[in-house]
């Protein structure tokens, strides 16, 4: 059973952005494969890391794509990826807490999945034109 299932309600019509989404969804499934295998705690941090540091990467990417294109909404979306990443880094660094990694993952991918339907797709219409100028 995959955990994420890409479909064509989340493109945004950006090849890149959409490429990397993929990419971001195989790395989701992959760590919840690895959760129901019970790897070891070691690996399972080792693999959320390089999720969050690819999700690190490609935010940088969409700001600087919206920044080259002066898309209006740059700022709430450069703020709505900078909240999220302080709300995740909370739930991370909590010393009194051992990381349950099946929660993080399930908070993880409900906040992007609407991150994507609303943010990322609204900028998708509004970057295509700009590109194809
Ligand atoms: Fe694809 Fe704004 O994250």
């Amino acid at each position: 059973m995959r955990f994420f299932n890409w479909d064509e309600n989340l493109a945004t019509g950006i090849p890149e952005c959409d490429l990397q989404h993929k990419k971001l969804i195989n790395m989701f499934n992959a760590i919840y494969d690895s959760i129901r295998l019970n790897i070891d705690k070691k690996a399972l941090k080792e693999a959320l890391d390089s999720l969050i540091d690819y999700f690190d990467k490609h935010f940088a990417f969409e700001e600087k794509l919206m920044e080259k294109y002066q898309y209006p909404e740059i700022n709430i979306h450069r703020e709505e990826h900078k909240n999220f990443k302080e709300a995740l880094n909370k739930i991370l660094q909590n010393p009194n807490e051992e990381i349950n990694f099946l929660e993080v993952l399930k908070f993880f991918k409900n906040w992007w999945f609407n991150h994507i339907l609303t943010m990322d797709k609204k900028y998708g219409p509004f970057l295509e034109a700009k590109m194809k100028k």
